[in-house]
């Protein structure tokens, strides 16, 4: 066998799996922009998990309650955890983890433009688990059935604890709806402010998503922006009913015909200058980031110097 013909079955080979939906592993040979392209994503996507957790750790030491306080340690702790399952399934694409890292400190990879809002009320915690949680849900389980194993793989754990996210936020904002006036208004006010910025979740139309139409054909991808988006609408009307809110879009109704409900067009300019890093809390998401990088600069050498004194079974 030639080289060439060596790698046409190599080629041939992941054609096959990506063409009968099966999952391609590390071992596998891969096209290097299929291989750019996941570790792109993940990275980007491990990277949310972990900047995310700023919003509502803003609020830990401000529970209303020991209760409150116990379900919103523990939300932000797994949003930790999805993080690291994250960039271990980058890690298996040849990058490492203090490359990733040093990417986001530096600002040459995104995270989700959804946590460059700030969280004002208590009733924030709620809003981000009932629809930033509910936005990821809808995002994330198709990848359960992405192309690639690891990422598929960690997805499938991750959207477990991601139904438990969007179920605490969900319930919060139910307790505080059966409250006084004062907390309804503050869940009302929470809504109006979050609802177009999780609309924004899903990215750009997409007729302007420049890389979708590859992610697809590589199975990366399941479904498209616009999919997700509408999915996500018609899925939290009628919660927003049942809790008594108002979503703020007055173009937001049921449509026979389509059997889908017509909504707003978000404000893709905002979306824009937010991923160009000029969102309310931008640079202050990031400074905090690379504060907590360098006073944890002490953890990771002293894990290393013991790793290197137990010897490679400790590692
Ligand atoms: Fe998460
Ligand atoms: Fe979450």
């Amino acid at each position: 066998m030639t080289t060439t013909s060596a790698q046409d079955g190599l080629r041939d080979h992941f054609d096959a799996v990506i063409a009968r939906h099966d999952r391609i592993e590390p071992r596998d040979w891969m096209p290097e922009a299929y291989r750019s392209t996941l570790v792109r994503q993940i990275a980007q996507h491990a990277h949310s998990e972990i900047i995310g957790m700023q919003p509502e750790g803003n609020w830990i030491g401000r529970a209303p309650s020991l209760r409150r306080k116990a379900i919103l340690l523990a939300k932000v702790q797994d949003e930790a955890g999805h993080g690291l399952y994250l960039y271990s399934a980058a890690e298996t694409l040849g990058v490492s983890r203090d490359e990733l890292v040093r990417h986001l400190l530096t600002g040459r990879q995104k995270y989700s433009s959804v946590f460059n809002y700030p969280t004002l009320s208590y009733a924030d915690v709620g809003t981000i688990g009932w629809l930033v949680d509910g936005a990821a849900i809808c995002n994330q389980v198709p990848l359960c059935r992405t192309s690639y194993g690891p990422y598929g793989r960690a997805m499938i754990r991750i959207c477990k604890e991601e139904s438990f996210h969007q179920r605490q936020g969900y319930e919060l904002l139910t307790t505080m709806m059966a409250g006084t006036p004062e907390q309804r208004e503050m869940v009302q006010e929470s809504v109006n402010r979050f609802w177009w910025p999780s609309l924004m979740m899903f990215g750009p139309p997409d007729v302007s998503s420049p890389n979708s139409e590859r992610s697809m054909a590589w199975g990366i991808k399941r479904t498209s922006n616009d999919e997700l988006r509408q999915r996500f609408v018609d899925m939290t009307v009628p919660q927003a009913a049942v809790l008594g809110v108002t979503l703020p879009d007055p173009e937001l109704r049921w449509n026979e015909g389509r059997g889908h409900h017509d909504f707003g067009e978000p404000d893709w300019d905002e979306l824009s200058a937010v991923i160009r890093g000029e969102g309310p809390c931008n640079a202050q998401r990031l400074a905090h980031r690379r504060r907590a990088h360098q006073e944890g600069a002490w953890v990771r050498e002293a894990a290393s110097a013991f790793a290197a004194h137990e010897g490679p079974e400790h590692d």
